[in-house]
């Protein structure tokens, strides 16, 4: 049976000199997406890579491409994502005017829409928008690095959102993602998922270790210990 759970590692700590064979080792690792992440110097303080990255590693992932973007304005550069081989494109809803429209846009462009909420966003943005996403992405960490710490209020965060996320589930059916970025390590994957998450981001916890499949795997024996709705030891 397949895993509810999916592994999503951030290329962000990758070894971009071999960008290519990073991917391709990672997904034969047991990767189920590969995080993208797109950062502008100007809605985060940081700068990654765009769309012609993304169109040279689409060959080799063979798993969907989940594409984050932590750029200001987001419109513009949707279509240029889609045509680059993104599956899901996520967006913070304080970079686009009209949330609405950029979530339309991101359809319109045969891609899935996702919602990136930070730390300290509230949860009233999903109100008129979980209906239309296919993923919600519950920052974990301020956007900008790796590395960092894992913030422990967004286990409370999860567990509201679990519940939202539910609620639609129940009256349209869709599956809709609630993944987890920033700070997410083999020892609080289990608390995280127990929290409600099913899709987890984690770059520095998979990139920094030798043995790719041995840390996902890790990782998956700790989900195992998961019950749906079920704090681990609980
Ligand atoms: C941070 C990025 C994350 C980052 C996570 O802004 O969105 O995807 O790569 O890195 P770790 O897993 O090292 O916290
Ligand atoms: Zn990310």
């Amino acid at each position: 049976m397949k895993s509810r759970f999916r592994i999503a590692p951030s290329l962000l700590s990758a070894d971009f000199a071999r960008l290519g064979d990073e991917v391709r080792d990672v997904v034969a690792a047991g990767a189920d997406l590969v995080h993208f992440d797109v950062m502008d110097n100007h809605y985060v303080p940081n700068l990654t890579v765009g769309p012609l990255v993304c169109e040279a590693i689409r060959p080799h992932a063979g798993v969907p491409i989940d594409v984050h973007l932590m750029v200001e304005p987001v419109d513009r550069i949707v279509p240029d994502f889609a045509k680059a081989g993104a599956t899901y494109v996520s967006f913070h809803p304080e970079a686009s005017a009209h949330v609405d429209r950029t979530i339309a846009l991101i359809r319109d462009c045969g891609c899935r829409p996702g919602l990136v909420l930070n730390p300290a966003t509230p949860l009233a943005v999903l109100d008129w928008t979980l209906d239309k996403l296919d993923l919600v992405l519950l920052m974990s960490v301020n956007p900008g690095f790796g590395g960092q710490a894992f913030i422990p209020h967004t286990l409370d965060k999860l567990r509201l959102v679990r519940r939202m996320i539910d609620g639609a589930q129940a009256r349209h059916g869709r599956e809709i993602l609630l993944e987890v970025d920033g700070g997410v390590k083999v020892d609080n994957i289990a608390q995280i998922a127990a929290a409600g998450a099913d899709t987890f981001v984690a770059g520095s916890a998979i990139f920094g270790t030798r043995d790719y499949a041995a840390t996902i795997a890790r990782m998956r024996a700790e989900l195992a210990r998961v019950r749906p709705g079920a704090e681990p030891g609980g």
